[in-house]
């Protein structure tokens, strides 16, 4: 379906959130003047204007939309027309108290900020598709719109409410999960601690509990699975309403790696799949980070295709610290996503807000106006990007690597009353990430579920919950010929966090050829020595290798002379074991040994390059981002679309620079 809204463009889409009901009706005009001169051919409108659109309950003020819905149209710009619904107006809350939020403590929440809704309220599910349903009558013709934006950023800042309905929700949902109460108490494992329901009235959400106690492990870990479920109901009484009367696709902004909401399971409802990502810049590697986002989205659209709905120009307002972003970050970090499938690059926003929460947010077009350095790259990169629309016909980068990740397994690794509270998946996904990215080596991520078909490697970071066909997918593709790097804290329960019996890890202990008998995890800052790869942190365990050859043992602390790393051949592949949070240096070895066991070719490293393909039916496109302060010569031949030299042989990039080169196609 992007394809479809591509074609309509003529080329990717560039441009960002348009928030005209900010500023007086003469900057409108100078707006789309200045957006036609940045190349902008895509903005989305209307996202937090639900205020203004119905002022009051069914009373409507659409003329200042119908304006500039025809500014816009005039001017060859068009639009990604939200539904508004993200920040319900005052008049909706003080009518419907009770689709307030409240916390786990029982606190209301006020209106005041935005997003202020419970997800389970129907009052505010038949207000959402009520004002869905007439944007969908009043615009659905309009020759601006091309696609639907539901909302904004579901759950951002609501993503879980323990109120009465809320309540009465997660009864009728586990009631669906479950069908009977017998179900339910054996997966939750209500023999524990006098746990068991004999009434679904009984069942409360799992919210402040008794004071230093915990709270039923499963019950939490179904009331994640059902927050995310509540929220992608609200999407859908949105989309359906649009659906049944407009013909254009439907999206909503995802967020990345966001944790409360499950993306593998609300992409098949999306026609388009786009994302939100902003730099996280107290990381030591925003542009890895940048990179891990993008790859993430490919797993969750069909064709590869997705389209970063969302990003900043520079600073943003909600870190701790907000730096600007350095000459050509912004446009390294657009092309980082461009490179890794994205059919474009939006922001938010256009115009930098003059009052608000976020008028210190960057824009694309600054307080300071347009005689600005920051002005002069947005204006560039819009050149830049209208010189990459034969990028609209191109399929993105290939893999050989799949990380396999699920949003199940995250919820439930990272609940209380675990081994360590120093464990985290996102921190252990990211540093895996991170040895792919700087040997600029594909990855995929790929659901537990998914097909692993045509990958060479296979990661299994923190993947603590594996349901049985997890592991037997992943026996299945070791035994054919598959290699495989399984971390500690993975294979380890079932999808109701009960406990794998026999060993650990119990879900691909027969396929690592190892039996881990005792975790025994590390005090904090705590390093352990390794016979090989250097030392560890966070975790350790007793572990004994059955089948599997040791290639490192732990050299002291309790586990001294138990395996830390192992390798195992099992049916015609490789299975290898990573016991404890290795050091960068050891991680890295650890990875050049499964890069060869998988016979995946490492291009000569360039620190801090990325280098990735696109292909089209007949070239292929070679992205080379240059993050590092030094000029490099890479071996890649082509013409680069963006300033039309040909490099015969190979390319030089200067520092901080990219290229994107075009030649025939070899494969
Ligand atoms: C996103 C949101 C935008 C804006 C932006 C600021 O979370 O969708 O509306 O708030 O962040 O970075």
């Amino acid at each position: 379906m992007m394809r479809r809204v591509l074609d309509r463009l003529g080329g990717l889409a560039f441009g960002g959130d348009y928030n005209p009901e900010q500023w007086p009706r003469e900057v409108w005009e100078q707006d789309v003047a200045l957006m036609r001169q940045a190349r902008v051919n895509l903005v989305t409108l209307g996202v937090f204007s639900w205020a203004l659109l119905e002022p009051e309950e069914g009373s409507y003020e659409f003329g200042w939309f119908d304006e500039v819905l025809d500014l816009l149209h005039a001017a060859g710009i068009a639009v990604d027309l939200a539904t508004a619904t993200a920040s319900p107006p005052p008049w909706f809350t003080h009518r419907h108290p009770s689709a307030r939020l409240v916390d786990a403590d029982g606190v209301v929440r006020q209106h005041g900020a935005r997003q202020a809704f419970c997800p389970s309220s129907p009052d505010y599910r038949v207000a959402a598709a009520r004002l869905a349903r007439t944007l969908a009558d009043r615009y659905g013709a309009h020759p601006a719109v091309v696609m639907w934006h539901v909302n904004n950023e579901y759950g951002c800042h609501n993503w879980q409410c323990f109120c009465q309905t809320s309540a009465i929700a997660f009864r009728l949902w586990l009631e669906r999960r479950y069908g009977t109460l017998e179900k339910l108490n054996a997966a939750w494992g209500t023999a524990f601690w006098s746990q068991h329901y004999s009434a679904w009235d009984h069942i409360v959400p799992p919210g402040a509990v008794s004071y230093n106690s915990f709270a039923n492990p499963t019950s939490q870990l179904d009331w994640s699975r059902f927050c995310s479920d509540e929220l992608l109901e609200c999407f859908r009484a949105e989309a359906q309403e649009l659906r049944s009367r407009t013909r254009q696709p439907v999206t909503t902004n995802f967020m990345s790696f966001f944790k409360p909401v499950d993306y593998f399971s609300w992409a098949p409802d999306m026609d388009i799949i786009s994302n939100d990502d902003y730099l996280i810049t107290d990381n030591e590697n925003p542009a890895q980070l940048t990179a891990m986002s993008a790859d993430l989205m490919r797993a969750l659209s069909p064709d590869g295709q997705w389209l970063l709905m969302e990003h900043s120009t520079s600073a943003v307002n909600w870190q701790q610290r907000n730096p600007a972003k350095a000459p050509g970050q912004m446009r390294r970090n657009s092309l980082q996503h461009i490179a890794r499938g994205s059919a474009g690059a939006m922001y938010f926003q256009w115009r930098a807000a003059r009052a608000g929460a976020e008028k210190f947010h960057s824009a694309m077009l600054p307080h300071a106006g347009v005689d600005t350095a920051r002005w002069r790259e947005v204006a560039a990169l819009g050149a830049d990007v209208a010189k990459l629309g034969v990028l609209a016909r191109s399929t993105p980068p290939a893999a050989r690597v799949a990380i396999l990740f699920d949003w199940n397994s995250w919820w439930a690794a990272e609940l209380d009353s675990h081994p360590s509270a120093d464990f985290s998946v996102f921190g252990q996904v990211q540093r895996w990430h991170r040895e792919l990215w700087s040997r600029n080596v594909g990855v995929n991520f790929v659901h537990p579920n998914g097909d692993l078909a045509g990958y060479s490697v296979v990661l299994l970071p923190a993947l603590y919950l594996m349901d049985d066909d997890a592991a037997a997918c992943v026996a299945e593709f070791v035994a054919s010929g598959g290699t495989l790097l399984a971390g500690y804290f993975s294979g380890i329960v079932d999808e109701n966090e009960h406990i794998r019996l026999g060993g650990y890890p119990g879900a691909i202990k027969d396929v690592l050829g190892i039996t881990v008998e005792e975790f025994d995890p590390l005090p904090a800052g705590v390093r352990i020595r390794l016979s090989r790869f250097g030392s560890g942190t966070i975790w350790s365990e007793t572990a004994v290798a059955g089948l599997a050859d040791v290639l490192a043992e732990y050299s002291d602390g309790n586990a001294r002379g138990s395996v830390a790393v192992s390798h195992h051949r099992f049916g015609t592949g490789h299975a290898l074991y990573l016991g404890t949070e290795l050091e960068d240096a050891g991680l890295s070895e650890v990875f050049d040994e499964v890069l060869r066991f998988g016979a995946v070719d490492v291009d000569p490293a360039y620190t801090g390059v990325d280098i990735v393909q696109r292909f089209g039916p007949a070239h292929q496109y070679s992205f080379v981002i240059n993050h590092s302060g030094e000029a490099v010569t890479v071996p890649i031949p082509g013409k680069d679309l963006l300033t039309g030299t040909t490099w015969p042989d190979s390319t030089l990039v200067p520092a901080g620079e990219v290229v994107v080169l075009e030649a025939q196609r070899t494969n």
